[in-house]
C-alpha cells in the first residue's frame, strides 16, 4: 500500500537522483510549475530525500508558526552552510539556538537598529559620490559592496573598504556552491578536490580569515555601538561563554545573512524602478514633498509610497525565494499526513506570483499596497522575511537600511536601465542576478 506521503500528488522523476535534473536547470520554473500541476502541497524526490512543495499559505503557516516545534531547519541547509556558520544563529536549533536567539534579540529592536542610519546614509553617500564620476553602473556590484560596508561598520565597529573585494570575492565562491544548478555537485563529498569544491573551500578559509582579523582589530570601548561589541557584552552579563569558535560562527552568520539579502533587496527594488520611470517620478515627488532632502527614518516615516515600492520589490524577487524545513515527527500539514523526515520547502517565489492570491501577479505595481488589494490577504502570502519564531532577526534593520539608501538615492539621482531585459536570474540560497544589471545614473536637477 502507498505510503502517506506517496500518496500526495506530485513527481517521481529519476531513480537516485529524482527530480534534480529539472530542479537544477530551472528551479524557479520547475516549482512553479509543480505548483500549477499538483496543487499547493506536491511531492518529489532530491538526491533520496522525499520533499514536498508547499504553496498554501495556511499550510505555511502551520510549518513556520504554529506547529513548528515538529520541524527543523532542512537538511541540505545544515550540511552545506555548516562549513561556513558553524552553529550561527542561522542553523542553530534547540536550547542552544534559544539562548543565542534571545542573547541576540535586543539589538535588533528598532530603538538600536536606529543608531545605525548615520552610517547607512553615510555610505550611500560616498556610493553616490562615485555614481557623480561615472553614471554607467552595475546595480549588484555596487549594492554588494554598499551592503558590506554598512554591514562591516554596523556589526564590526571597522572600516573594511581595504578588504571589500576580497570579502566579496570569497562570498562569491561560497555562494556558487548553492546555485542551484549546482544541486547534483552537492551529492559529491566536499573533501574531494574537485574546483568548484576548491574554490568552496578557499571562500570558506577567506571569510574566517577575515572575520578572526576583525575580531582582533575591534577595540572594545565603552560607547560601543557595534552589534560585535553588544553581543560580547550580552554575553559576558547572562554569564554565558562566548569563546572565539562561537563568536566567529556569529559573525560570518550576521555578515552573510545580513549583507548578501539586503544588497539583493536593493538591487532589485532599484532595478525595478529604472524600468518603471513613472513609479519612479512619482517616488522622488513624494521623497522630496514629505521629506524634503532628508534621509532620516523621522524624515521617512510619512513616505508611504516608499514602503510599498519595497515589498512589491520583495514580492517579485523575493531575496530569499525558498524557505526548507524537514519533519522531526509525523505531522498533519494543511490536511495531510506528512512522516518524519520529510522536507518542506515553500517558496516565496511560487507563493509570491500565484495567480490564486495575487491580481496580475508578474506586474510590477506598488500601489497595491495602498489601496488595500494587497492588505486582504492571508498572512503568508507575502513572506520575504519568514515567519515564526525563526523568522529573520534582521527584518528591522534591514527595511531601515532599504529606506534610508533609497530615500538618498532617489533624492540625488535619476537612474534608468542600461539594458532592455531584466538580467537573468541565478538562484543560489537567494535569488541572484546572473549577469551584472547595468544602470545608467544622473545627477537630478
Ligand atoms: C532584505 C533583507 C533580508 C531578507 C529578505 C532576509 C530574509 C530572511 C529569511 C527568509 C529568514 C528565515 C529563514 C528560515 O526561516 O529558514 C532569515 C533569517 C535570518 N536573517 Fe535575514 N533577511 C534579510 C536581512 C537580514 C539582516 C540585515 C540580518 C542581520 C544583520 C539578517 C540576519 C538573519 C539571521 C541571523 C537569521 C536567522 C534567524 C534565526 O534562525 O533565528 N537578515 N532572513
Amino acid at each position: 500500500m502507498a505510503s502517506a506521503y506517496e500518496q500526495l500528488p506530485g513527481e517521481d522523476g529519476w531513480p537516485i537522483v529524482g527530480s534534480i535534473p529539472s530542479f537544477s536547470r530551472e528551479p524557479l520554473a520547475f516549482l512553479t510549475e509543480l505548483r500549477s500541476e499538483h496543487g499547493s502541497l506536491a511531492r518529489f524526490r532530491m538526491g533520496g530525500l522525499d520533499y514536498v512543495l508547499l504553496a498554501d499559505p495556511a499550510g505555511i503557516e502551520q510549518v513556520l508558526v504554529t506547529e513548528d516545534d515538529s520541524f527543523e531547519k532542512h537538511e541540505y541547509l545544515r550540511d552545506t552552510l555548516g562549513d561556513v556558520i558553524g552553529g550561527g544563529l542561522l542553523a542553530a536549533e534547540g536550547g542552544t539556538w534559544r539562548t543565542q536567539r534571545q542573547l541576540a534579540q535586543p539589538d535588533f529592536r528598532p530603538e538600536r537598529v536606529r543608531d545605525y542610519a548615520g552610517p547607512m546614509v553615510g555610505h550611500t553617500e560616498d556610493l553616490l559620490d562615485g555614481w557623480r564620476r561615472h553614471g554607467h553602473r552595475d546595480l549588484h556590484e555596487d549594492a554588494s559592496q554598499l551592503t558590506l560596508r554598512i554591514a562591516a561598520e554596523t556589526l564590526f565597529g571597522v572600516d573594511v573598504d581595504d578588504r571589500a573585494d576580497e570579502i566579496g570575492a570569497a562570498l562569491d565562491d561560497v555562494m556558487q556552491r548553492f546555485r542551484a544548478d549546482r544541486r547534483l555537485l552537492a551529492m559529491v563529498p566536499k573533501s574531494w578536490p574537485l574546483p568548484a569544491n576548491r574554490r568552496y573551500q578557499r571562500g570558506v578559509e577567506t571569510l574566517h580569515g577575515v572575520v578572526d582579523d576583525l575580531i582582533d582589530e575591534h577595540e572594545p570601548g565603552q560607547d560601543r555601538v557595534d552589534l560585535m561589541s553588544r553581543l560580547i557584552q550580552n554575553y559576558r552579563e547572562h554569564g554565558e561563554a562566548m569563546d572565539r569558535s562561537r563568536l566567529r560562527d556569529e559573525l560570518v552568520t550576521f555578515l552573510l545573512a545580513g549583507h548578501e539579502t539586503t544588497a539583493l533587496a536593493l538591487t532589485w527594488t532599484l532595478w525595478l524602478l529604472a524600468s518603471h520611470p513613472e513609479i519612479q517620478a512619482e517616488l522622488s515627488e513624494e521623497l522630496a514633498s514629505h521629506a524634503g532632502g532628508d534621509a532620516t527614518p523621522a524624515a521617512l516615516a510619512d513616505v508611504g509610497l516608499l514602503d510599498a515600492v519595497i515589498d512589491e520589490a520583495m514580492r517579485l524577487l523575493p531575496p530569499v525565494w525558498a524557505i526548507g524545513r524537514q519533519a522531526v515527527e509525523d505531522v498533519e500539514i494543511a490536511g495531510r499526513r506528512l512522516p518524519a523526515g520529510t522536507q518542506v520547502m515553500t517558496s516565496q517565489w511560487v507563493v509570491h506570483r500565484d495567480p490564486q492570491l495575487w491580481e496580475a501577479p508578474g506586474t510590477f505595481d506598488p500601489q497595491r499596497w495602498l489601496d488595500g488589494r494587497a492588505g486582504d490577504k492571508p498572512r503568508f502570502a507575502h513572506f520575504p522575511f519568514g515567519g515564526g519564531p525563526r523568522t529573520c532577526i534582521g527584518d528591522t534593520f534591514a527595511m531601515l537600511e532599504l529606506r534610508l539608501c533609497l530615500a538618498r538615492i532617489l533624492q540625488t539621482m535619476e537612474i534608468r536601465p542600461g539594458r532592455d531585459e531584466r538580467p537573468p536570474l541565478d538562484p543560489s540560497l537567494t535569488l541572484r542576478p546572473g549577469e551584472p544589471v547595468p544602470i545608467v545614473a544622473e545627477t537630478r536637477s
